[in-house]
């Protein structure tokens, strides 16, 4: 989308605003099954990412899966029309009721951990599953968000399958899937790949005699700074292809290969828009203050992450340096740290890049600041608009009622 169509929703919805621009999400889509020339492809849309409906339908309605984290997120994708087998629950450290909310739907439960599959085992003998095991990679673009190797809560370990496949025997359970997760943004290919290799090692025919898929997990990055390289995606996908067509003749069967990316798939389709309304002089720092703040695009603050940012009302300006704040009452309320960016005036539009995916959804209303507006537009036109609640909408939403 353009700097004049991205004012053009500024003025016309108010700021701050996330903006989606639905078609970039479908063509990143598409481009996985490009890259990734498998007949047996799967991509299961992780979909803590960015839940916005309007999205979801329109994953939906490509073809997408579901990977979804929580019953809650389980429940959504059901009512959004997905239909069960294209879900899949990968839980860590759920409750048995949680446990038992899902699996009456029919969604395979994907388990991380021995204690839980142990106690399937006793109380759901013969249920169908999917296990998470940790891959032994590590990787990621940020230590939080990296998922395998040994600092981390995830999965089971692969020393372990002699103990899982014992377990998994004597509860007569069905396994129809194995799964990992090495992290999100991975940085090198390479680790794609190790894991893949890692979790194809266990997956035998002997281990696991009914597989109908191996499920690779999340974590294809986009570049995020101006200067960062795109992923040769046609080379990885070629040789995910070629792992797992030569693992496929050696189990004796074609599995499914299935993927969850949600960076990959909605990061770039977003822009979270905010006015300027102050700029500041202070003894060293030349301070923009916006209308939105960390908590309605915390990225920045929690993992260090660097989201391009544009003035897309003075493109031309004379560049200087900033620091681009937000609306919270804490220092650290940055989006961007002595940035140098075209003058910015008072009254300015800033586009934040990037923001789609981990940005609206990990927000919240601290400093009872409702979260900003959404609007998707594909092919040229606005198709789903958001409004931003209210003040009085979320006191009334605190107060209960009352
Ligand atoms: N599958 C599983 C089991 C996951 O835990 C995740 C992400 C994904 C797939 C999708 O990963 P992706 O393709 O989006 O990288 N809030 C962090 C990212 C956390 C990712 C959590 N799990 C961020 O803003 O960078």
């Amino acid at each position: 989308m353009n700097n004049a169509q991205l004012l053009e929703l500024a003025k016309r919805y108010g700021t701050p605003l996330f903006v989606y621009d639905g078609d970039t999400v479908r063509a990143r889509y598409r481009d996985l099954f490009r890259f990734i020339p498998y007949p047996g492809l799967r991509v299961h849309y992780a979909l803590k990412a960015n839940y916005n409906p309007a999205i979801l339908a329109l994953l939906r309605d490509e073809g997408a899966g579901i990977d979804a984290v929580s019953p809650a997120e389980v429940a959504y994708a059901l009512r959004l029309g997905f239909p069960p087998d294209r879900i899949i629950y990968t839980a860590n450290n759920m409750t048995d009721a949680e446990f038992e909310r899902v699996f009456k739907t029919g969604v395979v439960m994907n388990l991380g951990s021995l204690s839980r599959l142990k106690k399937v085992a006793v109380q759901h003998p013969g249920a169908t599953l999917c296990l998470r095991f940790n891959p032994d990679v590590c990787d990621g673009d940020s230590a939080a968000t990296m998922t395998g190797g040994d600092l981390t809560k995830f999965g089971i370990l692969l020393d372990d399958v002699a103990e899982v496949v014992r377990i998994v025997r004597g509860g007569n359970l069905h396994i129809v899937g194995l799964h990992e997760h090495t992290g999100s943004g991975l940085q090198h290919m390479e680790s794609v790949f190790r894991s893949m290799e890692n979790l194809m090692k266990i997956a035998t025919r002997e281990n696991f005699p009914e597989l109908e898929f191996l499920d690779f997990g999340g974590g294809f990055k986009v570049p995020y700074r101006p200067d960062e390289a795109r992923i040769d995606y046609v080379t990885m996908g070629k040789e995910i292809c070629r792992k797992f067509t030569a693992f496929c003749k050696e189990y004796g069967k074609d599995l499914l290969m299935r993927f969850e990316p949600g960076k990959y798939l909605v990061a770039e389709s977003g822009w979270l828009l905010t006015e300027v309304n102050t700029i500041k002089h202070n003894r060293s720092r030349v301070i923009a203050g916006c209308d939105s703040g960390f908590p309605q695009l915390i990225r920045p603050m929690l993992y260090g992450a660097y989201h391009e940012i544009s003035n897309l009302s003075n493109p031309g300006g004379k560049p200087q340096t900033y620091d681009v704040c937000g609306n919270i009452c804490e220092t650290g309320d940055r989006f961007a740290e002595q940035r140098e960016l075209p003058e910015i005036r008072e009254y300015d539009i800033l586009a934040i890049a990037n923001a789609g995916a981990y940005c609206y959804s990990m927000g919240g209303v601290y400093n009872m600041r409702s979260m900003p507006g959404e609007v998707l537009v594909a092919d040229g036109e606005v198709v789903d608009f958001r409004p931003r609640e209210s003040d009085d909408a979320l006191i009334d939403r605190i107060m209960g009622g009352k």
